[in-house]
C-alpha cells in the first residue's frame, strides 16, 4: 500500500524546530560560560609545586650593571634584581605586596615600579616608598660567582 503525503511522517525543517535547536545550543553554551569559572573556583587545577630550588643563576652581572635592574625569572619564581656600585646585587620577590602584578624595573627613575597601582620600591632594600603595596618586595639572598648573579630561592 503506498502513503499518501499527508500520512508521511514530519520531517520537514520547521522555523520551529531550528529555534528550539538554537536555543538549546544557547542555552547550554551559557550553561558552561556560568560553570565553567564556578568549577574552576571550586576545584582548580593542581599547581606545580614551585618548591625551594637553592641557588639558581639568574643573570649576567655585566648585564645588571648596565641596566642597573631588571625583571626575570628563576624558577618559576618573578625576581627583580637590582645593582648599585655601593651596595651591590640584590634580589627580590618580583610579585607586588598590594595585589599580586609583577613589577617592573623603571631604570630611568631608578625604582621599582608596580605598574598596576604606582607602588614603588626602594632598589636596594626592596621598601615601599610610595603607593598601596602594605610591606616591602621579600628579599632572596643573592652573590656574583664570576660573571654570573645567582639567587638562592
Ligand atoms: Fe601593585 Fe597594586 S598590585 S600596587
Amino acid at each position: 500500500m503506498e502513503r499518501t503525503s499527508s500520512e508521511q511522517p514530519e520531517s520537514r525543517i520547521t522555523r520551529r524546530n531550528v529555534l528550539k535547536v538554537l536555543l538549546g545550543y544557547s542555552f547550554v553554551a551559557t550553561m558552561a560560560g556560568v560553570l565553567t569559572p564556578i568549577i574552576g573556583y571550586l576545584w582548580p587545577p593542581e599547581r606545580r609545586e614551585v618548591g625551594r630550588a637553592g641557588r639558581v643563576r639568574a643573570a649576567s652581572l655585566a648585564e645588571l650593571q648596565v641596566t642597573q635592574g631588571l625583571v626575570t625569572a628563576a624558577n618559576d619564581q618573578a625576581i627583580v634584581l637590582t645593582y648599585h656600585e655601593r651596595a651591590g646585587v640584590k634580589a627580590f620577590s618580583a610579585i607586588c605586596t598590594h595585589l599580586g602584578c609583577v613589577v617592573q624595573w623603571k631604570d630611568d627613575a631608578g625604582y621599582i615600579q608596580c605598574p598596576c597601582h604606582d607602588a614603588r620600591f626602594n632598589p636596594q632594600t626592596g621598601a615601599v616608598i610610595s603607593g598601596p603595596a602594605p610591606s616591602p618586595l621579600p628579599p632572596y639572598p643573592a652573590e656574583v660567582d664570576g660573571d654570573d648573579v645567582y639567587v638562592s630561592l
